[in-house]
């Protein structure tokens, strides 16, 4: 298939769009292997620096995995989505018979950086609203919450009233942005003085760093949130099965 070079979709893109519809297509088979990045570059005539990104994408997703000899393959379907139910907040407290809070701390709207529009498939420096809180649990600081939204997809976030309400209700109602899975990873760390100030914590105490990539159900990216979670406070709880 050959590349649009006049489009307005970054060549990575296209790439990506391609080889996510083979694999959803079942075009090419779990197990496959793809061909190598050099190959790519021959049949698309594009920079390594290029296919790496859309590959990665696609492997960030888990619908690729490296094996380090034998190369690129089409992934197995991924069980663990089933596994892990796509909570807010405001669900994962009341679940555990909590009151759930969000003090904003701040909320606007700047130009996406790098990272961000990466994540967000954004072209640079496109608008998108941060919006970052304070989580509450019956009052006592759990998280600090940095997301960034695209203003395209909801407008006029920056402006509402977004004291103590819970993000993806809002989403839902107002903006009819249904969240439907997320990819999240997390990471042992420490807080730093201003994050243990919000926290109430002891500066250097044991944090959960996690960055979430939120796609709702018309499988577009539409939060990266990076959260820094108590680690005194906080559990993680996973179900698992032998496949
Ligand atoms: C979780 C996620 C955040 C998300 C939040 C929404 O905590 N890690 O990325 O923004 O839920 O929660 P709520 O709907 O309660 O605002």
């Amino acid at each position: 298939m050959e590349l649009d070079r006049d489009s307005r979709t970054p060549l990575y893109q296209q790439i990506y769009d391609i080889w996510r519809q083979r694999v959803e297509s079942g075009e090419v088979r779990p197990g496959e292997r793809i061909p190598t990045e050099r190959e790519l570059c021959d049949i698309y005539e594009v920079s390594q620096i290029t296919v790496r990104q859309a590959i990665q994408m696609l492997v960030t997703e888990g619908l690729l995995v490296r094996r380090p000899r034998t190369g690129t393959r089409v992934a197995h379907r991924k069980f663990s989505q089933d596994l892990i139910r796509l909570t807010s907040f405001s669900e994962d407290m009341r679940s555990r018979g909590l009151r759930p809070g969000g003090m904003v701390i701040r909320a606007c709207e700047e130009s996406a950086d790098i990272r961000v529009a990466e994540k967000l498939r954004l072209r640079n420096r496109e608008t998108v609203t941060r919006l970052e809180r304070l989580r509450l649990a019956e009052d006592e600081p759990m998280a600090i919450e940095t997301c960034h939204i695209p203003v395209a997809l909801c407008p006029g976030l920056a402006g509402r009233d977004l004291e103590g309400v819970s993000l993806y209700d809002l989403l839902r109602s107002e903006y009819r942005v249904d969240m439907q899975w997320a990819q999240q990873s997390f990471e042992a760390s420490s807080a730093t003085s201003s994050e243990a100030r919000l926290l109430g914590i002891k500066r250097g105490a044991p944090v959960l760093r996690t960055e979430r990539l939120t796609f709702d159900s018309a499988g577009r990216p539409v939060e990266f949130a990076v959260s820094v979670y108590r680690g005194d406070r906080y559990k993680l709880n996973v179900q698992m099965r032998r496949v």
